[in-house]
C-alpha cells in the first residue's frame, strides 16, 4: 500500500534541497519498488505570503493525515518584522507541538572524507558518532506563563518558564535508552540540576526509567553547561546524550559543528507510536536553517535534507536497507570528493547543490546496473 508523504520545502534553500531529495524519492520509486503518494505545500514565510500564516488548519489536517513530513527550512531576514505569531518559525514550532513529537533524534556523524573540515583536531572527531535525543514539545519553549508585560514602573518584563513532567521526561528517556541498546550502549543525561528544580527532576526521572526498565544501559549525568565543555574537548566519549529542548538546541548545533558541516546533518522528530497501527508521526528536516545569504543561487548543501529521507526510509517507511543504501552513496559521493561551498577543500570539485543531487543519483544507479 502507497505511503503519504506530505513535502514541506519552506523558505530559502529549504526550496532548492528538497528539489533534490524530491528527485532521490523518484528514483527510489523507480527502482526500489518505493510506493509513495507525495503532496507537497508550503510553511513558514512561503506560506505567509500564500496564505497569511506560516502554517493553515489545511496544511495541518495533512500532517496529521501523512505518514510522514518532508520539511526544508523555514525563515529569512525579510520576516524579522512580523508579529511573533506569525514568524516562519511559529510554523515549525506548531508542527511539532501539534503532532506531539517530542523525540527529536540528531545525528552528528563525521564522514570520513570531511574530517578535515571540521573545527576541532582531525583525530578528535575521525569516527564520531553521537545521537542527541532532544525533547521537542515541552520546556522553555511552549511553558506557560510566557510573555513580555509592562511594570508598573515603566520598565517591561519578558518572562519563559521551564516545566517539565513525569511522563514528558520519561518517555523521552525510553526513546534514548531504546536507541542507546541498538547502538553504544551508554546513555549521557544533560540538565542543570545545580540551580533548576525541574533539573533535578529531569536526573531523577531518567534515573527512574533507567532502573526500571533499562538497567542495562549505562547512564551518566552531566550538567549541560559541562557537556558542552566535554563535546569540544573529547566528544568521542559520547554515544546518546538525552536533554531537554533548549539545551538540546544549543548541544546540538555544538555537537553538529564538530562533524564539519552543518549541512551534512540530518534529523527526525518522533511521537509517540500508536498501539493499534504502529505508526507514528514523524517529520525530517536537515539541521542546517533556510540560509538565506545563499538561497536561490544553487550553491546549498543537498545531503542533510537527502540524510533526512534516509532517516525517513529507517523510521517511518520501514525500508532499513534503502535507507542504508542511501547513506552509502552520499558516503561514497563525499569520498570521491564531491564538494558544494560548505564542505569545500583544498583538491575537491566543487560542485552545485543540483550536481550533488546528480552526483548522488548516479551512485545509486551503479547499485542496480552492477
Ligand atoms: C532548531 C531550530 C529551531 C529551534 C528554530 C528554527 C525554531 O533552531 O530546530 O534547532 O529553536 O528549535
Ligand atoms: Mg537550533
Amino acid at each position: 500500500m502507497a505511503q503519504n508523504i506530505l513535502v514541506l520545502p519552506g523558505d530559502g534553500i529549504g526550496q532548492e534541497v528538497m528539489t533534490e531529495v524530491r528527485r532521490v524519492v523518484d528514483w527510489f520509486g523507480e527502482n526500489r519498488g518505493l510506493e509513495v503518494n507525495i503532496s507537497e505545500d508550503k510553511v513558514g514565510g512561503a506560506a505567509y505570503e500564500a496564505y497569511g500564516a506560516p502554517i493553515t488548519d489545511a496544511i495541518m489536517d495533512k500532517a496529521f493525515a501523512a505518514d510522514c513530513v518532508l520539511f526544508g527550512a523555514v525563515g529569512g531576514p525579510q520576516y524579522d518584522m512580523l508579529d511573533f505569531s506569525l514568524r516562519p518559525e511559529r510554523g515549525l514550532l506548531r508542527l511539532r507541538k501539534d503532532l506531539e513529537l517530542f523525540a527529536n533524534l540528531r545525528p552528528a556523524i563525521c564522514f570520513d572524507a570531511l574530517a578535515e573540515a571540521s573545527s576541532l583536531k582531525k583525530e578528535l572527531v575521525a569516527g564520531l558518532d553521537i545521537m542527541i535525543v532532544r525533547e521537542l514539545t515541552g520546556g522553555v519553549y511552549f511553558g506557560e506563563p510566557r510573555g513580555i508585560s509592562d511594570l508598573p514602573d515603566g520598565q517591561r518584563r519578558g518572562i519563559n518558564t521551564q516545566v517539565y513532567d513525569t511522563e514528558e521526561i520519561r518517555r523521552v528517556a525510553r526513546v534514548a535508552f531504546d536507541l542507546a541498546g541498538k547502538r553504544g550502549n551508554r546513555v549521557h543525561s544533560s540538565e542543570k540540576n545545580n540551580v533548576m528544580e525541574s533539573g533535578i527532576l529531569w536526573k531523577e526521572e531518567v534515573q527512574w526509567v533507567h532502573d526500571n526498565e533499562f538497567p542495562d544501559v549505562q547512564l551518566d549525568h552531566i550538567l549541560a553547561d559541562n557537556c558542552g565543555m566535554q563535546l569540544v574537548r573529547a566528544p568521542k566519549q559520547f554515544d546518546v546524550i538525552v536533554t531537554d529542548n533548549l539545551f538540546g538546541d544549543m548541544l546540538s548545533d555544538v555537537a553538529a559543528m564538530l562533524t564539519g558541516s552543518l549541512g551534512m546533518l540530518p534529523s527526525a522528530s518522533l511521537g509517540a507510536r500508536d498501539e493499534a497501527t504502529g505508526k507514528s508521526h514523524a517529520l525530517y528536516e536537515p539541521v542546517h536553517g533556510s540560509a538565506p545569504d545563499i538561497a536561490g543561487q544553487n550553491k546549498a548543501n543537498p545531503l542533510a535534507c537527502i540524510l533526512s529521507f534516509a532517516m525517513a526510509l529507517r523510521y517511518s517507511l520501514d525500508r532499513g536497507g534503502d535507507a542504508d543504501l542511501l547513506e552509502a552513496a552520499v558516503d561514497r559521493v563525499l569520498g570521491a570528493g564531491t564538494r558544494t561551498g560548505d564542505i569545500m577543500s583544498e583538491g575537491s570539485t566543487l560542485v552545485s547543490c543540483t550536481s550533488m543531487g546528480d552526483a548522488v543519483l548516479t551512485e545509486l544507479n551503479k547499485t542496480i546496473s552492477g
